[in-house]
């Protein structure tokens, strides 16, 4: 089964017209419970489900149209050169919907590039929806997840605003493995990004995994763990019980990373300056603030915390950016 099988069967029936133009917005979303691993290396099927909190209004914006000749990708006002790896990666996407032309992609990014967050999630989920927008397929939810999916897992969650779970599913085809939204709100929950390093990472995502499911001895038990920490963010969540989902999501982070550091080569996007900000929360919390972190395939921390606290965070941590709750779109 490759990607073009799953495509050819999400837009049987449906146009391989573009129209003149499409445009579209996806969020950026930050996993409390992470995805790390895939059954599936050609579909992004995960080994085990996650979920996340989208993030309202910082996101990516495109506006997508066919061309004659080569694609021509511009993110912020720039052109990329075509052999950079995020215009390769688009137009590796793109090979699967177009039929002899070229497409011309214009993203803008309201994601602080500086703050570490992936990218790719909001851009390839914005990506799908402005191509179900330039070709009028009128995909419903779950196959626009799907699409998304193939291009990077995490751009699955982003098709949707809010608390997100990406179910696993189990079918080889994928075609049970696709996001959707809790209907849950939390409008004093508050996120906040703490930029520690701006620097292109080594290894990327992909490839961390990969190493890490071939040789973690650690990597068994992290299905496990996923599957506590699920039903304890689904608790925290109904019962806007903060600690809890604290605890879940800052444990399952670094669980994660902990089945980085026993891979070989082993694998640390922690620096110096990680550790330090992480010594910094866990002497806060000793002396009763409610602040935890989460932390993706990279040096920077996003902290989460309630918005009655919001000052007190803020003066230990003047540099963090946090993201309010409108900007979630949550209140
Ligand atoms: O979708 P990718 O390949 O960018 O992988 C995302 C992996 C993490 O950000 C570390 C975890 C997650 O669930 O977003």
């Amino acid at each position: 089964m490759n990607k073009s099988d799953i495509i050819r069967q999400l837009l049987a029936g449906r146009s391989r017209e573009p129209g003149a133009q499409g445009a579209a917005y996806a969020p950026a979303n930050i996993a409390l419970c992470k995805y790390w691993g895939k059954r599936d290396e050609e579909l992004n099927l995960p080994v085990t489900s996650s979920l996340s909190l989208s993030l309202g209004s910082l996101g990516a914006h495109t506006e997508v149209s066919a061309c004659d000749g080569p694609d021509r990708v511009q993110l912020d006002g720039r052109e990329l050169p075509p052999d950079s790896p995020f215009a390769k990666r688009l137009s590796a996407y793109l090979d699967l919907f177009r039929e002899n032309h070229g497409f011309d992609v214009r993203t803008e990014s309201s994601v602080p590039v500086a703050a570490g967050l992936a990218s790719s999630a909001s851009g390839f989920a914005a990506l799908v929806l402005a191509l179900n927008d330039l070709y009028g397929w009128e995909l419903d939810r779950t196959a626009l997840s799907i699409l998304a999916r193939l291009g990077s897992g995490s751009a699955c969650r982003s098709i949707f605003q809010g608390f997100v779970e990406w179910h696993a599913g189990s079918r080889p085809d994928g075609m049970d493995s696709y996001a959707e939204p809790l209907q849950a709100e939390w409008p004093d929950l508050r996120l906040g990004l703490l930029e520690l390093s701006t620097a292109e990472k080594a290894v990327g995502s992909r490839a961390g995994m990969k190493n890490t499911v071939e040789t973690s001895a650690l990597y068994s038990a992290w299905p496990e763990k996923v599957a506590d920490d699920l039903l304890d963010l689904h608790t925290a969540i109904k019962e806007r019980d903060f600690e809890r989902l604290g605890r879940a999501a800052e444990s399952n982070a670094l669980s994660m990373h902990a089945t980085m550091f026993s891979a070989w080569p082993p694998l640390c996007y922690w620096l110096p300056e990680s550790v330090h900000a992480m010594r910094a929360i866990w002497r806060l919390r000793n002396d009763g603030l409610p602040l935890y972190f989460t932390m993706d395939a990279g040096p920077n921390l996003k902290l989460l915390f309630l918005d009655a606290d919001r000052a007190r965070v803020a003066s230990h941590f003047p540099a963090m950016r946090v993201v309010e709750s409108n900007e979630r779109g949550m209140s």
